[in-house]
């Protein structure tokens, strides 16, 4: 039980009644209102910052608009924890300079070290500095106080302190910013220079910063020895994921397999060009040794784009030839065209692509529609691979394969900007003439299709592009706490897109956390993987507690209400898919009673997937992309069962797969009467069912 009377109740005695108002009676009920993940009181918020365990206190800083509910005045909130679980909220620690009337500088993201050493000096009176290093943005050009003159829009790196354990900071105006702008030869990349992250390397006895060029995908990594001169080392990148630009880079040492050996791990938060299947947002991460000055990647960390070894590449869509060139009909609007060049300001922000071009027939926007025909070919592998994305709708915006003038194979996009492999399992054709059709035959919504890297092989192409983070659409910027030991090492994620973040249906905040997660690294299909698992006092807010164990035919089981934030553990056998049609089972959770609203959680037994199903959540009109499916690869444990365990709260599903080596987090806005469960098994009988429901208690009342 906490006690929440605001301290001004005691000291105005009659206006209590007055003050009080302010906050509702019972706090965080508003209809959204995560129960038990971290959001604000009010006002907007993205990236955790700082996060820094210290003498039995969890401190969470993050980007934070003290004015209002959307991005802006980025400054820095502040939040307090004993248990990961129960936050109280502090007073802002870094407002942004010449709030409200005239901000001159915003505080973008940024970490705290604890100087225990008092390597920087600012220590006073046998107390051990905390510094923070922040992205230092500077809406207008100006001279600062170091003398230093920064340029409108430049983002540079700048230090603060704190002598009361965090609460309070001084800013180091006597030479900010510290990492004034990028070196030699990225000094024309001064406005995307951000987000450093630092730590102590204990080996080699000197502070550590990773920051990074976010447009071009690189790491810088700098060394220092007191925190405010810094030293480029080494840089890394790009490599794996690179849609959208890089941001929130850091790096950590893991044990592996419960402590045989170390390795590290490096975060990369990128947007866009998340997961494949989600517009927006992402994080991934990679495995491999760090020394002080420079990360090594390990190879099977380490993903090729290309197609396949082997590959026969029948269009790259490379060079300057027109399509017709290229021996390629084209009609409607696409004739006399070029593939177009992927990067070109005022297009479709397109990724995922190879090389400089692609097909891309969002040419003057949406409108433009035709298609584009190959010349013939004599199908010669066993698959045809190609790159894809764009509509989805197979009837309008598609790519094809005619052998004999009739269409056998087709493909779409999934209504993303980001290029995916796709495959035609082409074996029945052997040695038949075909040709491939490109067509656009839509005006509007996703009314375009972009294809690059058609290729010919004996193997279908992997979408293993880089190691995810998490599959789903909310989850980003993840970063994790200094100060505590490696086998603790713990991260927090903006559960939100910037695809949609700035419109979701909260008020009067807007903007939550993941549930703090524990990492540690396991050697799973015998590839080093990273594990996730919710960390927090559970038992201490978790109640109730049903278990029961079942088979379910081809159907589906009401479970009644089970409530709108809930822990469920799920487990079940794997099966033999259904020759025809769908496999799955899963758990509908927030569901109206007639089931008009609904979120789907389960496993697809043909592809190994686990997946959220969030089209028919609640609100979805907020954003065209939003109502969608997620799904993220997760193979049945050694002894051939699958296990799900779910986080629901009043806005979020969080699933940990397995024993956390896949993740999906994804936001829902159901409306209240959404407390109804269902579990459902389709194309055949599930067995050996094992179901544990708990209802979460709020952490805020
Ligand atoms: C805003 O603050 C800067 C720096 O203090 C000052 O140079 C500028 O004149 C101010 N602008 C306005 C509109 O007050
Ligand atoms: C830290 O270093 C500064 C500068 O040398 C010194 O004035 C201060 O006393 C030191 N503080 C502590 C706690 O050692
Ligand atoms: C770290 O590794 C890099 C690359 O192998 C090497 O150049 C550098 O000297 C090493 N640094 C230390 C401190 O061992
Ligand atoms: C595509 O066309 C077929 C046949 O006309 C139709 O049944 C189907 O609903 C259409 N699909 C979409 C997504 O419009
Ligand atoms: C296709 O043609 C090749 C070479 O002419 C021949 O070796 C192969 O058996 C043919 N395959 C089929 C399935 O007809
Ligand atoms: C495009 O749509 C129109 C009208 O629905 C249809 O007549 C035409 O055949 C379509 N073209 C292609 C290439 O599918
Ligand atoms: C649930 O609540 C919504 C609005 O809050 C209402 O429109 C809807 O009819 C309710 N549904 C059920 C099944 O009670």
């Amino acid at each position: 039980m906490k006690f929440n009377i605001p301290l001004k109740t005691f000291l105005l005695g009659g206006l209590a009644s007055q003050i009080t108002e302010a906050r509702p009676k019972e706090p965080y009920t508003e209809l959204y209102r995560p129960q038990f993940h971290f959001s604000p009181q009010k006002n907007w918020i993205n990236d955790p910052n700082g996060l820094v365990y210290e003498d039995g206190t969890y401190h969470l800083y993050y980007q934070y608009n003290p004015g209002g509910a959307t991005w802006g005045a980025l400054s820095w909130g502040h939040a307090t924890s004993k248990d990961l679980t129960h936050w109280t909220e502090q007073p802002v620690a870094l407002l942004a300079r010449g709030f409200p009337d005239n901000v001159t500088e915003m505080f973008f993201s940024g970490s705290i070290v604890v100087d225990e050493e008092n390597t920087s000096g600012f220590g006073r009176q046998g107390r051990a500095p905390w510094v923070a290093i922040y992205t230092s943005f500077y809406p207008m050009e100006q001279t600062l106080p170091s003398g230093k003159h920064v340029r409108e829009g430049q983002q540079a790196q700048s230090i603060a302190y704190s002598l009361d354990q965090g609460l309070t900071w001084t800013t180091y105006d006597e030479s900010n910013p510290v990492i004034p702008e990028p070196p030699a030869p990225y000094q024309d990349q001064y406005l995307e220079f951000r987000d450093p992250n630092i730590f102590w390397h204990q080996q080699t006895k000197q502070w550590v910063a990773l920051v990074v060029v976010s447009k071009i995908h690189k790491v810088l990594i700098y060394n220092s020895r007191d925190l405010k001169h810094w030293s480029l080392a080494s840089e890394f990148g790009p490599v794996n994921a690179i849609g959208g630009v890089w941001e929130c880079p850091s790096v950590f040492p893991l044990p592996l397999d419960g402590g045989k050996s170390t390795k590290w791990v490096m975060l990369l938060s990128l947007n866009p060009g998340g997961p494949p299947g989600t517009v927006g947002s992402g994080g991934q991460y990679i495995i491999g040794d760090f020394n002080g000055t420079t990360f090594t990647p390990d190879l099977d960390s380490i993903h090729e784009r290309s197609a396949p070894e082997g590959s026969v590449i029948f269009q790259g869509f490379e060079g300057t030839e027109s399509y017709a060139d290229r021996g390629w009909v084209a009609t409607g609007d696409f004739i006399g065209v070029s593939p177009s060049v992927g990067t070109l300001a005022g297009q479709n922000p397109v990724t995922g692509f190879l090389g400089k071009q692609l097909v891309n027939t969002f040419l003057n926007g949406d409108s433009s529609t035709g298609t584009l025909i190959s010349p013939a070919f004599d199908i010669s592998h066993k698959y045809i691979n190609f790159l894809v994305g764009g509509g989805s709708n197979l009837n309008k915006t598609a790519i094809r394969l005619k052998v004999d003038g009739n269409v056998v194979r087709d493909a779409a996009g999934s209504n993303s900007e980001h290029l995916t492999w796709q495959s035609w399992d082409v074996s029945s054709f052997q040695n038949r003439s075909a040709v491939i059709e490109i067509i656009d035959n839509a005006t509007e919504g996703w009314g375009h299709i972009s294809v690059d890297e058609i290729s010919f092989s004996n193997s279908a192409a992997k979408n293993e592009e880089a190691n995810w983070l998490d599959w789903g659409p909310d989850f980003y910027a993840a970063l994790g706490f200094n100060g505590l030991p490696p086998n603790q090492h713990t991260i927090i994620s903006w559960m939100s897109n910037w695809q949609y973040g700035g419109v979701i249906p909260t008020d009067p905040w807007r903007g939550a956390y993941t549930v703090p997660r524990h990492l540690s690294l396991k050697t799973i299909g015998q590839k080093a993987r990273l594990v996730q698992e919710p960390a927090g006092s559970w038992k201490a807010i978790t109640r109730g507690g049903k278990t029961s164990t079942f088979s379910l035919v081809d159907g589906v089981r009401n479970l009644g209400q089970i409530g709108k934030a809930i822990e469920i553990n799920l487990v079940f056998s794997d099966r033999e898919p259904s020759p025809t049609g769908d496999s799955e089972f899963g758990i509908i959770v927030r569901a109206t009673k007639d089931l008009s609203q609904q979120t789907r959680v389960g496993y697809d037994f043909a592809t190994q997937r686990v997946f959220i199903d969030r089209t028919r959540s609640g609100d979805i009109s907020f954003d065209d992309t939003f109502a969608s499916i997620y799904s993220a690869p997760l193979s049945p444990s050694s002894d051939g069962t699958v296990a799900l365990r779910i986080f629901v709260d009043w806005s979020s599903v969080e699933v940990f797969g397995g024993e956390g080596e896949t993740t999906i987090t994804a936001q829902i806005f159901p409306s209240s009467n959404a407390t109804y469960g269902q579990l459902f098994s389709i194309g055949g009988k599930t067995e050996n069912i094992n179901l544990h429901t708990k209802e979460i208690r709020s952490t805020w009342r």
